[in-house]
């Protein structure tokens, strides 16, 4: 599908209150790419919490859009499965010749299992060890950047330091370490739309991701454990006799996990503190809110729209009659800012009150593994900002990815005025 077909663009030009419900199609990658996304929700939040949409590009599903209906949804896996074999965790079904197990794609107790063999990797052991290289390595990237002159945010700061996180997370071959970054946006990606021109492309280049991996299994499996991803599920009991396509499916959960929602939760958070100025400039009066300016950040961004679960027998919701092999797809992207439960959540406050209280990282058994990490990450980067720079400014519109799974950016130009650079204040 090419991502500026006509129809796609006709789509754009729809007025949000004044299509039917029944017309209503969330799905729309545009809808995402061009921020418009917004109108549709308010609609379905109030007028269809419950919505079933019969066209979509990848067959027709049920949006669920209100922050406690996402939650019930979540508590109840029995009826609302993860499973791969019902389609998996986005709304696109999984390619039935290229069938990628993985642990955010099983339900109990296989899920369990699989989830407890890396979870030590955010231990308080490990996540101390982390704690010093991520703010040796956030110290040397911002060190680096330009004063004065416009760059590329995304690609200068938010990919650099996810990507080397990861490659510490894997221990993986630090000049190969772009890699990462590449096989986790080809596993996303919408072909035609920038990053791979085909379903082929995705397979080739994914079967030599699992081609590196192996080679680095072979190494670790008949090495004592260590504290790195591959080592770990390389001696775990529920993990070490897995098939190749299920470890490949696991390390690409880890990647994408790790990678793109990190990314865009540190480019979004720079775009948000500019839209809203007021807030950009209570941080900078106290640096003490960076903690709980952290997870507003998250649920501001919201940087995995979605996630789908699959009927597994014909159940009544909110009055509507979901059936058995039904999509079910929970828009955390709405629910986060369903003003039932967050009020003004179009706007970031970094002073809110239970900042935590967001979807951003799921609920229920599937919660997101890496919360800690992705906090304690994004805590340094502030902090080591803050004690470098002052305002930042954003000097055009981000570019917004096509997509409506990762929502997230491919750029964003900024610039560090030169007043606002500690190193030439220093000089001064
Ligand atoms: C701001 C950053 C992050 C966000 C917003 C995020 C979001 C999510 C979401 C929405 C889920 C699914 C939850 C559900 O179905 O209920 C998830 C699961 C997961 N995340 Fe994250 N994530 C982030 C960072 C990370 C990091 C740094 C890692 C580390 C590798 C990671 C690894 C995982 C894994 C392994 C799962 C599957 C958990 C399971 O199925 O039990 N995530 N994440």
């Amino acid at each position: 599908m090419d991502h500026a077909s006509v129809k796609e663009r006709d789509y754009l030009a729809e007025d949000p209150f004044a299509l039917p419900l029944d017309k209503i199609d969330v799905g729309r990658p545009i809808l995402f790419q061009h921020d418009a996304i917004w109108p549709y929700f308010e609609r379905l939040r109030r007028e269809a919490p419950v919505h079933y949409c019969d066209g979509g590009i990848y067959g027709p599903y049920w949006s669920i859009t209100k922050y406690k209906h996402i939650m019930q949804i979540e508590a109840n896996h029995e009826v609302f499965s993860s499973d791969v074999k019902y389609g998996g965790i986005t709304m696109r079904d999984q390619m039935l010749d290229f069938v990628l197990p993985m642990f955010i794609a099983m339900d109990p107790p296989a899920h369990d299992l699989q989830r407890a063999a890396v979870e030590p990797i955010m231990d308080r052991q490990s996540l101390a060890e982390l704690e010093i290289l991520i703010r040796a390595r956030a110290r040397r990237v911002l060190d680096e950047l330009p004063v004065n002159e416009p760059f590329d945010w995304v690609g200068r700061v938010s990919i650099e330091l996810t990507t080397q996180l990861l490659a510490t997370l894997f221990d993986f071959p630090w000049q190969d370490r772009a890699k990462l970054t590449r096989w986790s946006d080809v596993s996303t990606a919408i072909p035609g739309a920038g990053i791979i021109e085909s379903d082929e492309q995705r397979k080739v280049e994914l079967l030599e991701c699992l081609q590196y991996f192996l080679t680095l299994w072979n190494e670790r499996v008949n090495a004592p454990r260590r504290r790195d991803l591959i080592s770990m599920m390389a001696h775990a009991e529920a993990t070490r006799h897995q098939g190749p396509m299920e470890y490949l499916g696991n390390i690409l959960l880890l990647i994408v996990g790790g990678n793109d929602t990190t990314r865009n939760s540190i480019t979004g958070g720079l775009y948000a503190l500019n839209k809203f100025p007021d807030e950009y400039g209570k941080l900078l009066a106290n640096r003490g809110l960076v903690p709980n300016m952290v997870p507003e950040m998250i649920r501001w961004q919201t940087p995995l729209a979605h996630m789908r679960r699959t009927a597994t027998r014909d159940f009544e919701f909110e009055g509507q009659k979901i059936h058995a092999g039904d999509r079910v797809v929970l828009w955390y992207v709405s629910g986060n800012v369903d003003d039932e439960m967050i009020a003004d959540g179009r706007r970031l406050i970094i002073e809110r009150d239970r900042p935590r209280r967001h979807l951003s990282f799921g609920f229920g058994l599937h919660r997101c593994l890496g919360e800690r990490l992705a906090d304690l990450q994004l805590r340094i980067v502030w902090e080591e900002i803050l004690s470098r720079f002052g305002r930042i400014e954003v000097l055009a519109e981000p570019k917004r990815i096509f997509s409506t799974f990762v929502k997230g950016y491919s750029e964003l130009i900024v610039r560090i005025p030169e007043t606002a650079d500690y190193r030439t204040n220093r000089l001064a």
